[in-house]
């Protein structure tokens, strides 16, 4: 059976919070959040998570012979004066998977969906500098590099550095 690329619904809830632990726990230096702070939230969470506002905020997932072994979150910010930005979060796909093309299809049907909102004209996503097959991803789908935040996470005693990335889905507009 074929990867499947998937919009996640609430059923997925429980598939993706025990997928969000995994990340968490075997790549601590490519998420601000922590997998501590992850077991407080409950699978219910997730599920008020994928259905509030699916317009705006959605997850799409990758599944193996049925299993959830992929996710990459999109969610558009809110203010009357940012709704213009969105962000990418929690990038993640089981290392078994990698390298196969598989977090090129989920970040190219995410920002598909992301990029057709109305009004919507960048996309932010921040990654840590070590994580290079995700920079390099991010670079390929065309985001570029609008700074770096030093020492942006500490997980244990190591520092990890952020690079800010943007990706412009529509001329900006001008003011005449
Ligand atoms: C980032 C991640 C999802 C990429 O998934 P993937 O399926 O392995 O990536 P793909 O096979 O689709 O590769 C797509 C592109 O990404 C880049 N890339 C992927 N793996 C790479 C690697 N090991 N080294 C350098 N570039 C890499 C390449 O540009 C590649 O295109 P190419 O194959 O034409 O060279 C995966 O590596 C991962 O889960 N990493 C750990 C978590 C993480 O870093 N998340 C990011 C949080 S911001």
């Amino acid at each position: 059976m074929p990867t499947e690329i998937r919009f996640l619904t609430p059923d997925d809830a429980s598939a993706l919070w025990n997928l969000r632990l995994e990340a968490l726990e075997s790549e601590p230096t490519a998420f601000s959040s922590s997998a501590d702070a992850h077991r407080l939230l409950s699978v219910d969470d997730f599920r008020a998570r994928l259905s509030s506002d699916p317009a705006n905020n959605f997850v799409v997932g990758a599944f193996d012979t049925g299993q959830l072994v992929g996710m990459a979150g999109f969610v558009r910010e809110s203010g009357q004066k940012s709704r213009h930005k969105g962000r990418v979060w929690g990038v993640y796909l089981a290392a078994r998977m990698r390298g196969k093309g598989v977090g090129l299809g989920m970040l190219s049907t995410l920002l598909k969906r992301a990029a057709a909102l109305e009004g919507i004209e960048q996309i932010l996503i921040s990654v840590a500098s070590v994580q290079t097959a995700a920079s390099a991803l991010y670079r390929s789908l065309g985001f570029v590099s609008y700074g770096c935040e030093l020492r942006a996470l500490k997980v244990g005693d190591r520092y990890i550095d952020e690079e800010l990335m943007s990706l412009p889905v529509a001329r900006q507009a001008v003011d005449v």
